[in-house]
């Protein structure tokens, strides 16, 4: 179908409305078998209008339009753009909070503390979690659907973590919002010809990408780095190539710090910003990087802060504490729902904290 026809169909779609189109007719103007989904369709006519073709498709599902779009060839992403969340967090001088989810439970804990705070936030999903999830699709249903039953209305991120090149482009089929190379093990060359191309996929479908220079120390799903400080002219070139945001490693670590940790690199991240300008800088390894840090960090740009670990200490922390409670053993504590439940809590507490400290609450 093409792009002239297919605005007309959702024009003729949308004064059609009140007859009620049915079924049926859903499936002629998408031009396929496919049962058409209506719920929240009036939402998303001002965002279509407002947007053009780039659909932000927030809190509605996978809804009719989305359907046509994409099987007309266009992308839609299922949730807000990345980029424009962190140009505005850097604009205002806060962060906003990547937190990378696990399951139903992860994901339904942090866009509920989002919408309480009126904060945007980020999915932030590792190739690892997004085999557990069951691959890149389910997640995008998953959110999508959450989203829609939970009424969260605040810009919500769906983000690929340290993601291969082809991960990468697994990511683009299923919907996110954007995506991270982390081609910091390769030789910069081989980092520059793949990032190349990544923008290049990435602007045609009307996403963002986040590339990395200078290894984070750590392990992340079986991704060791050494913790290194970036070079600040590896990543001006870099940053040059078209892509979005830069995560740079300036000392920082994934996991927990050790007790010998130096520190973040103030130095490093000032000389980047220096020669990277107003591109949004995102800094990986938030666990446990005390707040006079994050704070300075934030004030020399960066704009996104990824956490995984705290909340996962906090989750198993409070579930350990239920089950050694004998609460399982009580009544029906045995429950999931009950068994998870502090658990969740606990992730709720860590994710309302780091959104007061990034300085994101209110700025949804
Ligand atoms: P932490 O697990 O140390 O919070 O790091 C998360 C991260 O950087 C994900 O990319």
């Amino acid at each position: 179908m093409k792009k002239d026809e297919l605005l007309k169909n959702i024009e003729k779609y949308w004064t059609n409305r009140a007859e009620g189109y049915s079924q049926v007719n859903l499936e002629e103007l998408a031009g396929e078998k496919w049962p058409g989904w209506l719920s929240g369709i009036e939402e998303h006519m001002p965002k279509v209008e407002r947007k053009g073709i780039r659909i932000l498709d927030i809190g509605t599902g996978p809804g009719f339009f989305s359907i046509i779009l994409s099987r007309a060839g266009y992308q839609v992403t299922a949730i807000d753009y990345t980029e424009e969340m962190l140009k505005k967090a850097k604009a205002g001088h806060y962060a906003v909070g990547q937190f990378n989810i696990n399951n139903l439970e992860w994901t339904k804990a942090i866009l509920l503390t989002a919408q309480e705070l009126n904060s945007p936030v980020i999915l932030g999903v590792s190739e690892g979690a997004g085999k557990y999830m069951t691959g890149y699709k389910t997640v995008v249903g998953m959110v999508n659907g959450m989203m829609e039953e939970l009424n969260i209305t605040v810009p919500v991120a769906l983000h690929l973590d340290h993601g291969s090149y082809e991960g990468c482009l697994k990511c683009v089929e299923a919907g996110f919002s954007s995506i991270m190379f982390d081609g910091s093990h390769y030789p910069i060359e081989e980092n520059v010809a793949k990032t190349k191309e990544l923008v290049k996929i990435v602007a045609e479908h009307g996403m963002s990408l986040e590339a990395e220079v200078g290894s984070i120390g750590g392990e992340e799903d079986g991704v060791v780095g050494m913790g290194e400080c970036a070079d600040p002219k590896e990543c001006k070139m870099i940053a040059d190539l078209g892509i979005d945001f830069l995560a740079a490693g300036i000392g920082n670590i994934h996991g927990k710090y050790p007790a010998n940790w130096k520190g973040l690199s103030f130095e490093t991240l000032d000389a980047i910003q220096k020669l990277t300008g107003e591109m949004p800088l995102v800094l990986h390894g938030g666990t446990g990087i005390p707040a006079d840090m994050i704070k300075k960090a934030i004030s020399l740009g960066v704009a996104k802060i990824n956490v995984n670990t705290e909340c996962q200490l906090a989750f198993a922390d409070a579930t350990r504490k239920y089950i050694e409670a004998g609460k399982d053993l009580e009544g029906k504590g045995f429950d999931p729902r009950k068994l998870l439940a502090p658990g969740c809590e606990a992730i709720k507490e860590t994710v309302r904290e780091k959104i007061n400290l990034f300085g994101s609450a209110g700025k949804a």
